[in-house]
């Protein structure tokens, strides 16, 4: 089986990739690399971060390579936090105080206003050639938190697809298929089962 490396430790991720791709690929883990430094990321778009993650592990390590970033871009806050969606509250991937600076900022908006979507890009660098990959999906930010499942954002996000529940509030399965980055991992999929 060909290896092809995530450049990601996230094990949620892994697990959810290892699950999808396990049959076609043997996915590897930066940690599995022996990949312990930061990679830079500090492109101005979820693409750039993506492609330079990727690009990184091609360079260092010579593996064939997927990376993902993701943002939620709130239209009432001009796309924010979008790239900068891991550190918005001042400290990197500490989401509590990501969610309380969404709500504040956000303090009294009516619900007509509180539109956002989560987007996703995969770029995958594969024998030399890149590609990249979108998903996407639409919602509204609450006023406070429902739910205590998924991580980051997903207990104030709720998808216009669905029952009205947050994301924090679904089955693992259930987000996967309406979310961002379900979407984008089926776009890569799809790819590399037509190759
Ligand atoms: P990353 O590019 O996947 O590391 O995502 C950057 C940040 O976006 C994370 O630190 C989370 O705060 C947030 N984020 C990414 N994916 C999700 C998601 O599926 N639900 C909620 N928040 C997310």
């Amino acid at each position: 089986m060909k290896d092809i490396v995530f450049a990601t430790n996230n094990e949620h991720k892994l697990a959810e990739l290892r699950q999808i791709m396990g049959q076609m690929f043997h996915v590897l883990s930066l940690a599995d690399i022996g990949c312990h430094e930061d990679i830079p990321e500090n492109e101005p778009t979820i693409e750039g971060n993506a492609r330079a993650k990727a690009q990184y592990v091609v360079e260092h390590y010579g593996y064939d390579c997927f990376s993902d970033d993701t943002g939620l871009e709130i239209d009432a806050l001009g796309g924010e936090p979008g790239v900068h969606s891991a550190r918005y509250g001042g400290v990197a991937h500490d989401s509590e105080r990501n969610i309380d600076k969404v709500l504040r900022l956000m303090d009294g908006m009516p619900m007509e206003q509180r539109t956002a979507h989560f987007r996703t890009a995969i770029c995958l660098m594969m024998d030399g050639d890149t590609h990249l990959f979108e998903g996407r999906v639409d919602g509204h930010i609450l006023t406070e938190r429902h739910g205590k499942g998924g991580f980051g954002y997903d207990s104030i996000f709720r998808p216009c697809e669905g029952d009205g529940r947050t994301f924090a509030q679904m089955t693992g399965e259930e987000k996967n298929a309406i979310s961002h980055r379900g979407r984008a991992v089926a776009r890569l999929v799809a790819y590399l089962l037509k190759r």
